[in-house]
Formats: structure tokens, C-alpha cells, sequence
């Protein structure tokens, strides 16, 4: 019998693509880092991310139907700090980088255009810290040249929300 040390241990040990997922509800936008993230369906085409639900994110995931994947690029480790680092609950991310809307005011960002423009099918709650988003891709954008950044590249980054954070799901600051 494995315990839970040997699976966290087996987990840390595997280099994971890292990706920004940003999304929109009302005026609000929000974004974070993701290292849980597959495609889960070849035919209908699927792609799942899981959101820790302490994310200011996951918060607007919820009430939002559009969603753009960024596929990171080695060299972009800035961005990984920013939306990795940083909660959108404490600081205005969308301040920091430069970006424009897409479908549904998405926020696409400029420094990232290797990306996946999707809308909801399914959320997905089985109680865990994280819940699985599955979308269908609508529109992808690949540059010629793509590396990605894997998990092994990124260094020590002190997550915006550790998952034990739960705040209440619909804050203050989000629309009704
Ligand atoms: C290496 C790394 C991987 C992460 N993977 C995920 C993930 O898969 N899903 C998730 O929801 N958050 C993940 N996070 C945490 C969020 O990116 C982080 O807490 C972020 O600051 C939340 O921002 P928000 O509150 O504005 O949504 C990860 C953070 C790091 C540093």
C-alpha cells in the first residue's frame, strides 16, 4: 500500500506543462496559474482544468462561460509569477500586463499567443480543493515556434491562494 507521501512525492517528480487560465464575468476578470490541466476527449475535443476553489478565479469560473487557455512559453516566467504569485482577491493582475477581450470580454493576453479560446460544457465537484472545468475548444491559436514551460522550469513560486483557503464563494467584489 502507497501512502500519501509516495504519491505526493510521485506526483512532484513529473514536469507539468504550465498554462494562465483567464476568464470574465460582468466587468470583473480573472486569471491564474494552472499545472492541472488535460485534454480529456479527442472526439467531441475536450480540454479539463482544474481550479482550486480558494482562486478569486474559480470564484468567477463559476458564473462565467468563456475561457482562454495561455500556453506559457519558456521565457515566460514573469508570467507565471504574476498569475502564480498573485491573487486577483489583493491586486488588480489585469493592471500588470497587457491584454484585450475576446469573446465574452475574455481576457487575452498579449504576451501569450500561443492559446485556446474555449466555453464551458461541464463544472465538475467531487468535493476535492480543486474542481474540474471541461470546455470545448473554440478557436486556437499556435505560433510557428512553441516550448513550453514545464513545471521544473518555473522555481519557487508561493502560491496567491495555498488551497486550504476557502473563502466564501461569492464575494464582495463579484457580480451578482
Ligand atoms: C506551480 C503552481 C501551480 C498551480 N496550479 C494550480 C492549478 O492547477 N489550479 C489552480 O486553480 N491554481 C493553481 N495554482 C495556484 C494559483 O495560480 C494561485 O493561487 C493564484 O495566485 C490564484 O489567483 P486568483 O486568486 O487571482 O485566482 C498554482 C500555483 C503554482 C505556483
Amino acid at each position: 500500500m502507497g501512502s500519501k507521501h509516495d504519491f505526493n512525492a510521485l506526483m512532484t517528480s513529473i514536469d507539468r506543462p504550465m498554462l494562465v487560465v483567464t476568464t470574465s464575468a460582468g466587468d470583473s476578470q480573472a486569471g491564474c496559474l494552472v499545472g492541472f490541466h488535460s485534454q480529456c476527449s479527442i472526439e467531441p475535443p475536450r480540454y479539463a482544468v482544474w481550479l482550486s476553489k480558494a482562486n478569486r478565479t474559480f470564484r468567477l469560473a463559476v458564473l462565467a462561460d468563456a475561457f482562454a487557455l495561455h500556453f506559457l512559453s519558456d521565457g515566460d516566467q514573469e508570467l507565471a509569477e504574476l498569475f502564480g504569485g498573485v491573487t486577483g482577491d489583493d491586486h488588480d493582475k489585469f493592471a500588470c500586463c497587457r491584454w484585450h477581450p475576446g469573446i465574452d470580454g475574455v481576457p487575452l493576453l498579449d504576451a501569450c499567443a500561443t492559446r485556446v479560446i474555449a466555453r464551458r460544457v461541464a463544472l465538475h465537484d467531487d468535493n476535492g480543493d480543486h474542481a474540474c472545468l471541461v470546455l470545448a475548444p473554440h478557436e486556437t491559436e499556435l505560433p510557428s515556434e512553441f516550448a513550453p514551460l514545464e513545471s521544473s522550469r518555473l522555481g519557487d513560486i508561493d502560491a496567491g491562494h495555498p488551497v486550504g483557503e476557502r473563502p466564501n464563494p461569492l464575494g464582495p467584489d463579484l457580480p451578482d
